[in-house]
């Protein structure tokens, strides 16, 4: 058996991480895996509570840097708290969001420097970086209009189009960039085919895991 693997799943709003993060789950369960699935920002009660802070709508404004810092807390007790110690245990992890989507949102959207992001990610990161990041990729408007039929927006969601298009370019950058660890799946096409595509790409991964 090979180590445990990290894996995370990135994309705009609607784009089928939730959706899709149970069938990977459930897929490498049937091979025998033992699987975490969690999210950020959250993951621990704290983290989460960290979440509920970042996200709820409020008539103060968050400062930029509030929202970035705010994230990287939670993402460190995330990791030190439940990340490390699964993947220590033989537990495989699946995040639905990791360090990308802080680059991608803070960075993109927000327009904070990037390097002060990488700042960041060395220092609370480090070498605890995904094995693989699995980016469902779809225009702005169809991610929306999924999403907005999900209910209330919360902060985050509240943003305009722009903003949105910044983080759909952000991570294909990003992608394009670490093409050794990103997959960039079609996630416009309906749910069957995206999760078809999915169990193909598990397939490749699984035997490059294990050759
Ligand atoms: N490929 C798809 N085609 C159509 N609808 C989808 C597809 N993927 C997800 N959805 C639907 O869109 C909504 C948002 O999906 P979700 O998985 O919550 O996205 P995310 O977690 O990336 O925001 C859900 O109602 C989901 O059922
Ligand atoms: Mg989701």
């Amino acid at each position: 058996m090979s180590r445990a693997r990290f894996i995370s799943f990135e994309g705009g709003e609607g784009a089928g991480k939730s959706s899709n993060i149970a069938l990977v789950a459930n897929w490498l369960r049937q091979r025998g895996v033992e699987v975490l699935v969690t999210r950020e920002p959250g993951g621990t009660p704290l983290a989460e509570d960290i979440r509920t802070l970042l996200l709820a709508p409020r008539d103060e404004a968050m400062a930029a840097d509030t929202e970035l810092l705010l994230m990287f807390a939670a993402r460190a007790q995330h990791l030190e708290g439940l990340i490390m110690p699964a993947l220590a245990k033989g537990v495989w992890v699946l995040s639905d969001r990791f360090v990308d989507a802080t680059y991608a949102y803070q960075g993109g959207g927000r327009g904070l420097s990037m390097s002060r992001i990488a700042e960041l990610e060395r220092m609370v990161v480090g070498s605890h970086r995904p094995d693989l990041t699995l980016l469902f990729d779809v225009p702005v408007e169809v991610g929306l209009q999924r999403a907005g039929r999900r209910g209330a927006l919360d902060r985050i969601e509240q943003e305009n189009q722009a903003f949105f298009q910044r983080i759909r370019d952000t991570y294909l950058a990003r992608a394009a960039a670490e093409p050794d660890r990103f997959a960039v799946l079609d996630a416009s096409r309906s749910l069957d085919l995206v999760q078809q595509n999915l169990a193909d790409l598990m397939q490749q991964v699984w035997g490059r895991w294990h050759d």
